[in-house]
């Protein structure tokens, strides 16, 4: 083929797969092997790479819906920076990705500053109320009733969002924005309303007899008693128009005094939750020193406790470096197997360990350290998996869905936010506080009830994730950068619940270890083990070759449906790789 007919090829094929690069200069490949550069791009695209990411020089926004990606992007145009450009973002997925996107619930932001090379990790969990005993979701017989933690008025924590975004803005946004112009997108999609798309038509008949149980929630969601908007409806939210105004014109205070606040506690309390006036007042955001990791030479910056995240990712990295990943080939039954036998080990951690930092010390350095992950990698047999249960007596339980939200975004400084937000399960409680229009969260379900018990996901905790007054509960979320020399080089981060934690580990490893670009590195097949259960859960295209080899090694291989929804920016060689992944559909990746 003639380096003429290439080209045409490989045009055709960004043009197809990635719409920002319409906007960027034409590359001209060469021909050739994997190797084969395209000029004008570094060198991790190269002719046959097998799937391409967004491309954009100046700036790019990735999230899970691209009416909120193409808000943030507009930000970053108008002379906003990442922190500016994500939090646009952030209050549009409010509206546009009611499942998950929220100002109803909480999550953690990574911020990067550019000009003082700094990392903040800034907390904005949800809280438990004042009044939660330590066996609030447990019965008179001390036993754990998951519907309290999960669908009542007991399972809301006092949300974070607007907080955090507020404390984000005043601190490291431009300056050149006020919040009320960053909340002004989000308020028009609300009040116009938005056509319902595949997502939305497509998430909501799983969540419908939730939905059906408030009128309030059935008024914004539903069409009669319980059928589900459908595609090419109109989704419009007037009251959450009306309560975006209010954080427009009065800051955090405008969400956590005042009305809102008064219809928040209103809706907990009507469904037997203990939230007060004076919870909500008081709620605190938090800035945390992130946690720090190596791998391979780069620096990984993740976040700390209350999320579990940084710390393992971490741990698990330390211990893979010893590996030859790369040597044994991306997906083999030998690499999985030492992923999978690593994994066991941080999720054990988890379980014992981690809590509230404010509440429990954790042995955060010792976790992280080199020296331990030595003696985890000499306790990993080469040739069998080892039982969960000689590493840790436990119960098996069910896993569920991919719930919560991430965003990343790079501006043309360099600054950078890796956002994961969450109203813990899609659409959270399923209860929208009556006139407010905000759906409530049911993240208390996060805490460990008893120990022993498992939560939602699977995950079983102890004494150090008991609930508690004020307490945050236990997260996965872990909103992650990389860095290269110094330089900034990926912002990545999931939902998906306790797989997050190795999601975000696999979009690392498959970047920074196989060489892959950032959307390869996004649609590659993806494994998971959490120790409790014991399964290596596996997604569809793992051969079937590498699934035998692993089950004669002794794991008990499941598959399950997609893992997470990895949204990440690689930043290399002057360009911005965008991937939003596409097992929740993506093309949320948005450059300029
Ligand atoms: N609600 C899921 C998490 O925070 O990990």
């Amino acid at each position: 083929m003639s380096t003429r007919r290439t080209f045409a090829a490989l045009a055709a094929a960004l043009a197809l797969l990635a719409p920002a690069l319409a906007q960027s200069p034409q590359p001209s490949p060469e021909r050739g092997r994997r190797s084969a550069q395209v000029e004008g791009a570094p060198p991790i695209i190269s002719v046959n790479a097998r799937i391409l990411p967004a491309m954009a020089k100046n700036g790019m926004v990735v999230s899970q819906e691209a009416k909120a990606s193409r808000i943030g992007v507009e930000i970053l145009r108008r002379g906003g920076n990442a922190v500016d450009a994500a939090i646009a973002t952030g209050f549009a997925l409010a509206v546009t990705l009611p499942r998950a996107g929220n100002i109803g619930g909480g999550g953690f932001m990574l911020v990067h500053l550019a000009a003082t090379k700094q990392t903040i990790a800034i907390d904005y969990r949800e809280t438990a109320p004042a009044d939660t005993p330590h066996d609030v979701f447990l019965d008179a017989a001390g036993n754990f009733v998951p519907s309290r933690s999960q669908s009542s008025g007991l399972a809301v924590g006092v949300p974070g969002t607007v907080a955090g975004f507020e404390l984000a803005h005043r601190k490291y946004g431009s300056g050149k924005l006020t919040l009320a112009e960053l909340i002004a997108p989000a308020v028009a999609l609300a009040r116009e309303g938005i056509e319902v798309d595949d997502d939305l038509a497509d998430s909501l008949p799983f969540i419908a007899r939730r939905l059906a149980q408030y009128p309030s929630s059935r008024a914004i969601f539903l069409k009669g008693e319980a059928r589900p908007l459908e595609r090419g409806d109109r989704l419009v939210q007037e009251d959450l128009a009306r309560s975006l105004e209010r954080i427009a014109r009065g800051g955090s205070k405008g969400f956590y005094e005042g009305e809102t606040a008064e219809k928040l506690v209103a809706a907990v309390r009507a469904h037997g939750g203990r939230m007060t006036a004076e919870d909500l007042r008081t709620y605190e955001v938090k800035e945390r020193q992130p946690v720090r990791g190596y791998f391979r030479g780069r620096e990984i910056i993740s976040m700390p406790p209350p999320s579990a995240g940084g710390a393992l990712i971490a741990q698990m990295l330390n211990v893979l470096e010893g590996f030859q990943l790369k040597e044994l080939g991306h997906n083999s039954a030998a690499a999985i197997h030492r992923m999978a036998e690593t994994m066991k080990f941080g999720y054990a951690d988890r379980a014992e360990h981690m809590g509230d930092p404010d509440f429990v010390r954790m042995p955060i350095a010792a976790l992280t350290s080199r020296k331990y992950a030595d003696v985890l990698r000499g306790m990993i047999s080469m040739e069998r998996a080892t039982p969960s249960a000689q590493i840790r007596a436990l119960d098996l339980a069910p896993f569920e869905s991919d719930q919560t939200t991430h965003f990343s975004v790079v501006d043309a400084q360099g600054n950078a936010v890796s956002n994961t937000y969450t109203l813990n399960f899609s659409y959270g409680l399923g209860l929208v506080a009556d006139g407010t229009g905000i759906m409530l969260n049911n993240e208390l379900d996060d805490f460990a009830a008893k120990p022993g018990a498992p939560n939602a996901y699977g995950l079983t905790g102890s004494e150090a994730n008991a609930p508690g007054p004020r307490k945050r509960p236990l997260s996965s979320m872990s909103p992650t950068m990389v860095f290269n020399n110094g330089q900034l080089e990926i912002v990545t981060g999931s939902p998906g619940g306790s797989r997050i934690i190795t999601i975000v580990l696999q979009v690392i490893l498959n970047i920074v270890e196989f060489g892959m670009n950032a959307a390869e590195a996004t649609v590659a097949p993806r494994i998971h083990h959490q120790w409790a259960p014991d399964q290596l859960r596996i997604e569809n295209g793992i051969s079937t070759d590498t699934v035998a080899l692993l089950r004669k090694m002794g794991h008990e291989v499941r598959e399950q449906p997609t893992i997470g929804s990895a949204q990440t920016i690689h930043r290399t060689g002057g360009w911005l790789f965008g991937a939003s992944d596409t097992r929740q559909r993506g093309g949320g990746a948005v450059g300029y």
